[in-house]
């Protein structure tokens, strides 16, 4: 197994970090326009091998046809937001990464899936999906599995601990937009609308859905990069090792949820192929108009991409 992490920010360097400590594969490239540093962060992640025992090896680069023949691909290069930033404010700057990484993935790995996790999340994953041309389950976007990690770890802090029990699920795009579900969120089977009163979930589903915000203002510079990271790597282990298993993630859609041709959080079955398939929830009329809501955005900021000349 060959798996390339595009960027060397925080996100990729702990993704190739849990992707070595998990052998979820022996040949892993990090690529990095800066001269220097994925090389530098290859060489110590190899030397840490010697000490945590794993059998994988890192090759930093900024090359990319050292990426070629990749089965996997972990996109996570890009600008972050600074405080005050929303996503979208990241379109163009963003949409031109995703453009020059695309054409060398489609050159030298043309059999590869592609998660990406660059924001505006929802937008690039669409327009790397454009660029690609590859099917369309090929390419998946990392933000469900966070956001829905996010709102576990709140829950759990309201019931005093039992994280591991947690399963939440928020769909819809990776913005302000996103839809918390509470219905189909669970500890260890129970619903937590049995565990937790109303305003407390509430407050809950308020604050996953500015989770991302919330550390970007307490960081001041740079984003979340440990659980956006350990998102990204478990969706690699499902597609590589063929787990199947059912995470929220940005995926095509097609007649799913009533929303057609574009990508937004959906409940997906990610094994060998990619999204092998979406899971269609019973929404009440009110989770169909949040995610409605959530997909004018993404369309709003797909038509930004065209006038811009970007798709
Ligand atoms: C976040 O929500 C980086 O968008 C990512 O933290």
């Amino acid at each position: 197994m060959k798996v390339t992490v595009v960027g060397g920010g925080f996100v990729g360097m702990t993704c190739a970090q849990r992707l070595a400590e998990q052998e979820v594969a022996e040949n892993i490239v990090l690529i990095d326009v800066i001269e220097g540093r994925p090389q530098g962060i290859a060489l110590d992640l190899n030397q840490a091998a010697a000490v945590e025992g794993y059998q994988a090896v890192v090759t930093g680069t900024n090359d990319a046809a050292d990426t070629h023949g990749s089965d996997l691909f972990i996109m996570t290069a890009g600008m972050p937001r600074k405080p005050g930033m929303d996503r979208s404010d990241l379109l163009e700057v963003n949409g031109n990464i995703i453009n020059t990484v695309a054409a060398y993935i489609k050159e030298g790995s043309p059999n590869a899936k592609v998660i990406v996790v660059s924001n505006p999340l929802d937008t690039m994953v669409y327009l790397m999906s454009q660029a690609l041309g590859f099917e369309t389950k090929r390419v998946v976007g990392m933000a469900g599995v966070l956001d829905s990690a996010r709102m576990a770890f709140f829950i759990s802090e309201a019931n005093g601990g039992g994280i591991k029990d947690v399963r939440c699920m928020v769909l819809g795009g990776h913005g302000d937009s996103m839809v918390p579900l509470p219905q189909f969120s669970t500890m260890d089977g129970v619903s937590i609308q049995a565990t937790l009163p109303g305003d407390e979930i509430d407050a809950i589903n308020h604050r996953t859905q500015h989770g991302g915000a919330e550390i970007v203002n307490l960081l001041k510079t740079g984003s979340a990069f440990y659980a956006p990271s350990a998102a990204a790597v478990a969706m690699a282990k499902s597609i590589l090792r063929n787990e199947r298993r059912l995470l929220p993630c940005a995926a095509y859609l097609d007649g799913q949820y009533g929303l057609e041709g574009i990508y937004m959080g959906v409940p997906c079955v990610l094994g060998s192929n990619g999204v092998e398939h979406i899971v269609d929830l019973e929404l009440d009329d009110a989770g169909r108009e949040k995610l409605n809501a959530s997909a004018v955005a993404i369309r709003a900021d797909i038509e930004t991409l065209k006038t811009k000349g970007l798709l």
